[in-house]
C-alpha cells in the first residue's frame, strides 16, 4: 500500500484491491466497456483475476483501478486501466501505472505490454510503441471477446525496466536476465529502479 500525491490533486491511496471493491471496479469499467474503451469484465472474470487488480482511493472512495496480469513468463500485460471521469486529468491514471510498473520490476517481469488508445499517457512514462503482432497469439482469448476484434484500434506499447533492457541487449544463451537478478540477489545487489516508480 502506498500514499502518493498526484501531480494535479490531492492525496491518492493506492492498494490491492480486495473483494470489498469488485462493485466499484465493475462499475468503473462497464462504464468505459459501454463505450468500447475497455474489455467488459463480469463479476466471475474479476473475481477470477482479482489479484491482479490494484485500486486508487480518494478520500475512502475507489476512483480508479487497472490490473498487473502475466501473460506469459516475464511478460506482464496492464489492463484495465480506467479512472473515473469527475477525477480524470488529475494525474490519476499517470499514478497508478507508475505504481503498476514498480510491481513490474518486482514481479521481475522482464516486458510490460499495453494495448492503449492512450499513447501518449504510456509514452510519458518511458513506453514505446512496439508491433502488436508479436502478442497476438497470448492475446487471442481477450481479442476473440472483444467486439473489435476484428477493426482493432489499439496501439501496443511496451516497457521493460532499464535492468531487463540492458540485459537483453547482451543476452547470450548462458546469461539470462532471470539469471542475473539470481545473482544479483546472492551477491545482496539491488538493481537500480526506473526513475519516478514507485514501489507499494
Ligand atoms: C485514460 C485514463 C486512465 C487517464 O486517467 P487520468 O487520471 O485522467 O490520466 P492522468 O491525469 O494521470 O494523465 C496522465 C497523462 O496522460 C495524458 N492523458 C490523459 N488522458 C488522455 C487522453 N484522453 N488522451 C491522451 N492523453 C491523455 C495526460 O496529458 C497526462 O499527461 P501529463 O501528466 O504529462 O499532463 C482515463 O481517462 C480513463 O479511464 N479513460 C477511459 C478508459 C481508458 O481509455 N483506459 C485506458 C486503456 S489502456
Amino acid at each position: 500500500m502506498l500514499w502518493t500525491r498526484c501531480s494535479r490533486g490531492g492525496p491518492v491511496r493506492l492498494r490491492e484491491a480486495t473483494e470489498r471493491d469488485i462493485p466499484a471496479i465493475l462499475a468503473l469499467i462497464s462504464e468505459y466497456a459501454g463505450h468500447n474503451l475497455l474489455l467488459a469484465r463480469t463479476e466471475a472474470s474479476l473475481r477470477e483475476c482479482l489479484a491482479d487488480f490494484g485500486v486508487a482511493e480518494v478520500e475512502g472512495e475507489v476512483v480508479g483501478c487497472s490490473a498487473l496480469s502475466e501473460l506469459g513468463p516475464g511478460l506482464g500485460e496492464i489492463r484495465s486501466l480506467a479512472v473515473r471521469a469527475d477525477m480524470s486529468n488529475r494525474g490519476i491514471g499517470r499514478a497508478i501505472v507508475e505504481h503498476q510498473m514498480g510491481l513490474a520490476w518486482r514481479r521481475e517481469f522482464v516486458e510490460v505490454l499495453a494495448l492503449t488508445r492512450r499513447v501518449s499517457l504510456f509514452e510519458k512514462l518511458g513506453f514505446h510503441i512496439t508491433r502488436r503482432e508479436r502478442f497476438l497469439e497470448k492475446l487471442a482469448t481477450d481479442c476473440e471477446a472483444c467486439p473489435l476484434s476484428l477493426c482493432c484500434d489499439e496501439t501496443a506499447v511496451h516497457w521493460m525496466p532499464p535492468e531487463a533492457l540492458a540485459a537483453a541487449r547482451e543476452l547470450t544463451a548462458t546469461d539470462s536476465f532471470r539469471e542475473r537478478r539470481s545473482s544479483q540477489r546472492s551477491r545482496n545487489l539491488r538493481p537500480p529502479l526506473p526513475a519516478g516508480v514507485l514501489l507499494g
